[in-house]
């Protein structure tokens, strides 16, 4: 097996390949002066497994087509199989029309992976559980709650709260099933969830209602990914507002996009546990902030196959 890497989150390619014993393959990407890309196999691959890493994180775009050169370069050069993972997978928001006219993203991008000849599929934490039916490749899911899980745990270890003052949140109703599933890994804790709203044109969050008691609890806000910052932010205002005590936020995916360190340094959590499906560079990085790997579980689903 060989193991490549795209140029978005290069450390944890090296990662996952040192969890898998193996170094990092090398590729020729080269950035001519138009901003095209060309991408060359630089190693033997006829016959040979490989695995390409590449979270479609922004720049979006920009990523989607190196993975699509790495993996067409791979087949053309012989490789038996190709494996893509892909710990945060661009456009997923984007997966059915919300609104007449509008363009289904996610389809467009996975079928163009599948074209150039992906074999497989690793994600991690869709948005939807629908999502894996728009593929037509085996596809393997790796999930960051049992990292969470030993987290919260750790958190509540180490400080005094009585575990009965403590619940999960949900930001929205579309993150009910994943709260749920939190809530067996954590022997039934209780759980609230908010009742958020998004202006579909804008993207602007408001959350005025919380199906659930929070007053005088540690709450532990849990969701898929955060990008403006602005589900979050609402979240954790009116968790204040309702009475919470302490306030910690859990995402898998930390697109992190505009001011969102700005706004999550300033918003009234503690602090937020973010997995480094998407690499973060130390601009983005801010005090609150702690990132758990997710190389590990990673490496095991590429060992099994
Ligand atoms: C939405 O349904 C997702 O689960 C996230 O809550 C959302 O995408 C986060 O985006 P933002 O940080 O821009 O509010």
């Amino acid at each position: 097996m060989k193991v490549f890497s795209g140029t978005a989150n290069p450390g944890l390619a090296e990662k996952i390949a040192k969890k898998l014993h193996v170094d990092l393959s090398p590729l020729e990407i080269h950035i001519f002066p138009d901003g095209e890309k060309r991408i060359r196999v630089e190693e033997a691959v006829v016959e040979v497994d490989c695995v390409v890493v590449e979270p479609t994180a922004p720049p979006v775009d920009q990523n989607f087509m190196e993975l699509f050169f790495i993996i067409d370069a791979l087949k053309r050069s012989g490789a038996r199989s190709v494996t893509a993972v892909v710990p945060y997978l661009g456009y997923q928001r984007q997966d059915h029309v919300f609104r007449d006219g509008e363009a289904v993203s996610l389809d467009v991008v996975i079928e163009t992976m599948e074209r150039v000849g992906t074999d497989r599929f690793l994600v991690c934490d869709l948005h939807s559980i629908k999502i894996p039916e728009l593929f037509h490749k085996p596809v393997v899911h790796v999930s960051a709650l049992p990292l969470f899980t030993e987290k919260i745990k750790w958190l509540i270890a180490n400080s005094k709260w009585p575990i009965a003052n403590c619940i999960l949140v949900s930001p929205d109703m579309g993150g009910i099933r994943r709260i749920k599933m939190l809530s067996e890994l954590l022997e039934g804790m209780p759980y609230a969830t908010i009742v958020k709203n998004r202006d579909l044109a804008t993207g602007a969050v408001s959350s005025n209602e919380i199906e659930g008691d929070v007053s005088g609890k540690t709450a532990f806000v849990v969701d898929d990914m955060i990008s403006s910052g602005g589900t979050i932010q609402a979240a954790c205002e009116l968790l204040e507002k309702k009475g919470a005590k302490a306030i910690y936020v859990f995402a898998t995916h930390p697109v992190f996009s505009e001011d969102a360190p700005k706004i999550l340094e300033s918003s009234k959590t503690k602090k937020i546990f973010v997995t480094n499906t998407i690499h973060v560079p130390r601009r983005k990085m801010f005090s609150k902030l702690e990132v758990l790997s997710i190389a590990s579980s990673l490496a095991e689903k590429v060992k099994e196959g």
